[in-house]
């Protein structure tokens, strides 16, 4: 009898270590499996390190996908961490790095995706297309956006002389947004004074023309618009000064800082600022002066960019 109880005791206790034994293989099975499947167990295996890891599984869907689906990319967490980083450009951006890395290890990401954004990684007046014209006030026109052949708008008035010199034109909205922004600036006592309005295909040849004979390519290029190519011909810019001023003292002006504090208002901005000569692809214009209506306008100079920058990231349909 005694015998018999301690031998169903025995027998119990196997069958508890054989059933504990059990659920801690299945325990180890599970935990295995999981690290296996795990993200972080692929990352690791496609070949990026710890801190990559780490930033991955915090990412962006698509971000993680992308590490996922495809070989390691060293590239791929620096250039999505960039603000103005486009989905749609991210086989360029590797592209113009593996062009930059013949000359340099040191790769600015924030330059890439600014670059390649507005083209910039092709040379000027290469890659070119026909501008959207959909976009209407807010067209982009620049050494890749052209307008349509010899375009010319349909709305082109006189400027009396009141706000100009002799034989200006240009864009009635235009127009009707320059005398609102002159009356103010009048009344601030700054006289501002268009020198330069629409332009014709015939006329930016001119202009353009003119400075290649002078100067050579290369200059006229820094300058001036090819004709298609300009935003004087697009009946959207104006050139404005003031009195006892001309294009090349106007920043040291009042009224080229009255500007600076309020063509926005009005529904303008300064087109073509100093230091950003590679992206604009145009020196630096204190008079050059774009009109985007007033609502783009405020956002444009809210944004620090300019307008090729603005333009590639919130508004380019393609
Ligand atoms: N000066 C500007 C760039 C033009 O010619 O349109
Ligand atoms: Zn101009």
């Amino acid at each position: 009898m005694y015998y018999k109880k301690r031998k169903i005791k025995k027998k119990a206790i196997v069958a508890l270590a054989i059933f504990l034994l059990l659920i801690a293989l299945i325990i180890t099975i599970i935990k295995l499996y999981s690290h296996y499947t795990s993200n972080e167990y692929k990352l690791s295996k496609i070949g990026y390190n710890e801190k990559e890891i780490s930033t991955l599984l915090k990412a962006d869907s698509k971000v993680l996908t992308k590490a996922l689906d495809n070989k390691y990319d060293e590239h791929l967490i620096p250039l999505t961490n960039e603000k103005y980083f486009l989905w749609k450009n991210y086989k360029t951006y590797k592209q113009y790095i593996t062009e930059l890395t013949k000359e340099t290890t040191d790769i600015d990401y924030q330059d890439v995706v600014t670059k390649v954004n507005v083209k910039r990684n092709y040379d000027y007046y290469t890659h070119t297309k026909k501008t959207d014209m959909d976009q209407n006030e807010a067209i982009l026109v620049n050494k890749y956006y052209a307008l349509p052949d010899k375009y010319a708008p349909e709305d082109i008035v006189d400027v009396s002389n009141w706000y100009a010199f002799e034989g200006i034109k240009t864009r009635q909205i235009v127009y009707d947004a320059f005398k609102e922004m002159f009356n103010a600036a009048k009344e601030d006592g700054i006289t501002l004074i268009i020198n330069s309005g629409y332009r014709t295909y015939e006329a930016q040849s001119k202009v353009y023309e003119e400075y290649k004979e002078a100067y050579g390519e290369e200059y006229a290029d820094n300058y001036a618009a090819r004709p298609d190519y300009s935003e004087h011909q697009s009946g959207l810019a104006l050139d404005i000064i003031t009195y006892g001023a001309s294009g090349e003292t106007f920043e040291t002006t009042e009224a080229f800082k009255w500007l600076q504090d309020n063509a926005d208002k009005y529904g303008f901005i300064l087109r073509y600022p100093k230091d950003k000569e590679d992206i604009t692809g145009y020196k630096y214009e204190s008079w050059h002066y774009r009109y985007l209506g007033k609502e783009l306008a405020k956002k444009v100079k809210k944004s620090g960019l300019t307008y090729d920058e603005y333009y590639a990231y919130y508004l380019d349909k393609d």
